[in-house]
């Protein structure tokens, strides 16, 4: 109950009305019987201790226990789903990093263990190395395969579960897998501000001395009754430029008619337009308390015939929900609909590109609640939501009539990877979850810390550097004056790396003074969109382990942590830290 109330105290902090829909959805999730994750007839209930536990499945995670481990301390992993890995596991090999050498220590070992990975020969089925080295692939981070640094930043989701299955295993790490925290509201046991435990649907009970949330979502984060945020701050609190409600530039999509019938505004709007805005002036920097950018799946294309599974018809298709996408189509946008960033073995890590493609714009979020908030149930008819939708846009891509033969050619070229995500239908394990809560914490990342970073923090350590653009997709389309325009979409080049204090991980001792949280950290909508990447989560994985070891070793709470001896030990386990 403590802990509900803590977490109302969040919502609180963003919008009242928020609270209500909250309180709501999770009525729904009282009253709904039917479990989403399947039940292993083989789990019993366990109860566990450890010094270090972990919620959540990610990279962040996955490095957080490998550092644990290295210093000495029981640790496990608790996951919702089956497969380790997070997003790297599940398509994006496309590292998200602008500058490689500001990836250092357990991450940079990952990146080593990928070429190592691919030294291989039976790795390359589809293509020789030398073939891949050849086409000399310009990675985000450097160079995809660095020969002299011996790092690769390109790699097929199976790589990366290899890794890490092999990784935990060698380090006896024990990942309990299947297990969703209870978000009921009784799922974390306090003992004043000290979480002593937390409990998963199954019944299991995960005793530590101190707690990692490493989900996308920021499920222990809520369950512990620590305040947080969902959605997008006003342009005035934090004075960030880029902040709040922002209308983009028209685009392609401005030039397209909006209504089902062309030219009669009274006969509907089609699909993929969240609303109409009739006064631009009054929602402009506004703060928005639930909406949230887009999501999609990543996904693993090649043209390759022996291993590709053509685009298909999925369930429930019907080709005027992609109106929209016609309609684009015939006012002369020709493509790209999707990225195709070269992975080994003739394969891609396919993202969105275009006002229309894969991300499903407003599709994790309506006016009373968003996939963050939503129960599993909802989460799950979500994500099944964005899969049809993808299949059939897709699908529609190479066969609608509507579509130009030239595009319907080029896009029926590439499918979907056999030899991917073999367990679930060549189809990722997980949606890319690009933003979930993010806690109000000691301190906050806004706009200026990614655009002017700071070289030190007052009386804190930096706990690694992030190194991205400020990259925020879409998080509407809205009417303005019968036309169609983006909103909320950022992109705003930056020309370094920037620095992470260890307080935007922790929340204040008031609230728990054993909990570290390296994904769903403190930070604005804005700043977060440069922080939420791959590679910073892995170091923010391994510095919030590093941190959560001293404080059980210094008998201080995680607030107290030493700051000098944290930095001292970062370093010396080779994180970077300034550049
Ligand atoms: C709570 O913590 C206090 C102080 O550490 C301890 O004395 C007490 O036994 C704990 N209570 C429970 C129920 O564990
Ligand atoms: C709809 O179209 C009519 C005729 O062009 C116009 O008078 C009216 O203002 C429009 N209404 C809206 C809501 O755009
Ligand atoms: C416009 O659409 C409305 C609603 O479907 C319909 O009643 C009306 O007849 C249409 N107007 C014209 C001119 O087709
Ligand atoms: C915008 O204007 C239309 C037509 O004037 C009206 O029907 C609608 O309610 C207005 N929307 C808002 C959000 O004010
Ligand atoms: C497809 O959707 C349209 C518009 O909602 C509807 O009129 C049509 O009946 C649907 N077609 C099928 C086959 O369900
Ligand atoms: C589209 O798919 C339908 C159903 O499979 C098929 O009958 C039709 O020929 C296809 N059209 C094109 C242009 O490929
Ligand atoms: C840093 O610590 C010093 C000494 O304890 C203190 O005087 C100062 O106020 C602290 N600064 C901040 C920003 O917390
Ligand atoms: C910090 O590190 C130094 C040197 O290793 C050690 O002597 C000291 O006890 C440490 N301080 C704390 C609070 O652990």
């Amino acid at each position: 109950m403590l802990s509900l109330k803590n977490g109302l105290l969040g919502f609180l902090f963003t919008n009242s009305l928020l609270f209500i829909f909250i309180s709501f959805s999770s009525i729904a999730f009282v009253a709904s019987a039917s479990p989403v994750y399947p039940e292993s007839p083989e789990r019993r209930a366990v109860t566990s201790q450890y010094d270090v536990v972990i919620y959540g499945n990610t990279v962040a995670g996955l490095a957080a226990a490998v550092q644990t481990k290295r210093m000495k301390k029981t640790v496990a992993i608790v996951i919702p789903g089956n497969t380790l890995g997070g997003l790297t596991t599940s398509g994006l090999g496309w590292t998200d990093n602008k500058k490689g050498d500001s990836i250092g220590g357990i991450a940079r070992e990952f990146y080593a263990k990928i070429y190592t990975y691919y030294q291989s020969k039976p790795t390359w089925k589809y293509e020789t190395r030398a073939a891949y080295v050849a086409k000399k692939v310009g990675a985000q981070p450097g160079i995809a395969i660095d020969e002299t640094k011996k790092v690769q930043w390109t790699f097929e989701p199976k790589a990366s579960e290899a890794i890490w299955e092999k990784w935990v295993k060698d380090g006896k790490i024990p990942v309990f897998r299947n297990e969703p925290i209870d978000r009921s509201g009784n799922g974390v046991t306090m003992n004043g501000t000290t979480i002593v435990s937390f409990t998963t649907q199954s019944g299991s009970v995960f005793e530590g001395k101190m707690f990692i949330d490493a989900s996308y979502e920021g499920d222990l984060l809520e369950a512990a009754g620590i305040p947080y945020r969902i959605g997008r701050e006003a342009r005035n609190e934090f004075n960030e430029p880029a902040g709040g409600i922002s209308i983009n530039l028209p685009g392609k999509l401005s030039t397209i008619d909006p209504y089902i019938e062309p030219g009669n505004n009274s006969s509907g709007l089609i699909k993929g337009i969240q609303q109409v805005i009739n006064d631009t002036a009054a929602v402009d920097g506004q703060s928005d308390p639930y909406s949230l950018q887009a999501y999609n799946y990543r996904l693993s294309f090649t043209k390759t015939a022996a291993n590709r599974k053509p685009f298909f018809q999925p369930a429930d298709y019907n080709e005027s929900d992609y109106e929209i996408l016609l309609r684009y189509i015939e006012s002369g946008y020709k493509g790209p609909f999707f990225t195709s960033q070269l992975m080994p073995n003739l394969k891609t890590d396919s993202n969105a590109a275009g006002q229309v493609s894969t991300d499903l714009i407003g599709g994790n979020y309506n006016e009373e609640s968003n996939y963050i908030e939503d129960s599993y149930e909802q989460r799950a008819v979500s994500m099944l939501a964005h899969k049809l939708y993808t299949q059939g846009f897709l699908w529609t891509l190479v066969n609608s009539t509507r579509v130009p033969q030239s595009i319907r050619t080029a896009v029926n070229a590439w499918g979907y990877s056999k030899d991917e995500f073999v367990s679930n239908d060549n189809w990722p394990y997980e949606i890319y979850v690009r933003e979930g809560r993010r806690m109000n914490g000691l301190y906050t990342m806004s706009q200026s810390d990614i655009q002017q970073p700071q070289t030190a923090f007052a009386n804190d350590s930096i706990v690694g550097l992030g190194s991205y653009y400020l990259d925020v997709h879409q998080v509407q389309r809205v009417l303005v004056d019968g036309k169609i325009y983006d909103e909320g979409h950022v992109h705003i080049v930056t020309t370094k790396p920037f620095a992470i204090p260890f307080n935007s991980l922790i929340p204040s001792a008031e609230y728990a003074t054993n909990f570290i949280n390296p994904i769903t950290m403190s930070s604005t909508h804005i700043a977060y969109s440069a922080i939420r990447m791959e590679p910073t989560y892995m170091i923010l994985g391994q510095s919030a382990a590093t941190a959560a070891i001293m404080a059980i070793q210094q008998g201080v709470s995680i607030q107290d942590v030493d700051r000098t001896n944290l930095t001292a030990r970062l370093a010396a386990d080779k994180q970077v830290l300034s550049l």
